[in-house]
């Protein structure tokens, strides 16, 4: 079936939207990742699509909805993001909303780890590939906009604003994500906009008001 794409603002625009966790296996049963609804991504994509825009979201494995009439690609682990992203590319924007777990075990095994009285595992950790920092950072074919998301508990808009140097990315959205905001698996957000132009406060909103609002904003921006 077919999905007649929305008319907007955004028509002819193809936009790259990543979300939710990523999973890195310890054995076939177990693994590490963050937390994430991805429920803040799926709101973008939703937003983005229905002003027009023809949207690849690549996810991880979040409880979410998909987002409808986006181009959906589901993945497991940073490693699998970061070749799916690279498929997609060149895109008119790329905003990096998923949580990726910074570190995989090094050496996942391939059989289920048997638990041992008073016998502890120790894992080995490997660093996972920084895909925003990745593309952000690319010579040629870079998207003229690139977003990344910075979920911080501390120093928010000072470990953000440094982020987004070190990534290099256009735009960083701060938020705050202390357990006492809600803001973690809850349907609203407070979030800053950070950008070359210096922090944009939002007030708290829905999460689907803040992905209109970016949408909005990626629009103006992409002219
Ligand atoms: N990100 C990414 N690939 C990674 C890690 C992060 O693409 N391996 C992206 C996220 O999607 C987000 C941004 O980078 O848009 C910031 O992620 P964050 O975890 O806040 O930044 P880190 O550099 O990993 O710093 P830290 O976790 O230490 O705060
Ligand atoms: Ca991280």
């Amino acid at each position: 079936i077919e999905t007649a794409l929305a008319e907007g603002p955004l028509t002819g625009r193809r936009i790259l939207v990543t979300s939710g966790p990523t999973h890195e296996p310890i054995d076939p049963v177990r693994y590490i990742a963050n937390r994430s609804s991805g429920a803040q991504g799926t709101a973008l994509a939703r937003a983005l699509t229905s002003m027009g825009a023809d949207v690849v979201f690549v996810t991880g494995p979040a409880d979410a909805d998909r987002p409808v009439g986006a181009h959906v690609v589901e993945v497991e682990t940073a490693a699998e993001m970061l070749e799916a992203v690279q498929v997609v590319l060149p895109v008119d924007a790329a905003i990096f909303a998923a949580a990726v777990a910074d570190w995989r075990v090094a050496t996942a095994s391939d059989s289920k780890i048997k638990k041992q009285a008073g016998a502890l595992p120790s894992l080995d950790f490997a660093e996972n590939p920084d895909i925003l920092a990745t593309v952000s950072q690319m010579t040629e074919g870079r998207p003229p906009l690139v977003v990344g998301f910075a979920a911080e508990t501390d120093d928010v808009i000072a470990n953000a604003t440094a982020k987004r140097l070190r990534k290099g990315c256009d735009w960083i959205v701060a938020n705050d994500v202390r357990p006492e905001t809600g803001i973690m698996g809850g349907s609203e957000n407070t979030v800053t906009l950070i950008s070359d132009e210096g922090a944009e406060h939002w007030p708290r909103m829905g999460k689907s008001e803040v992905a209109h609002h970016l949408a909005e904003r990626i629009a103006k921006q992409l002219g």
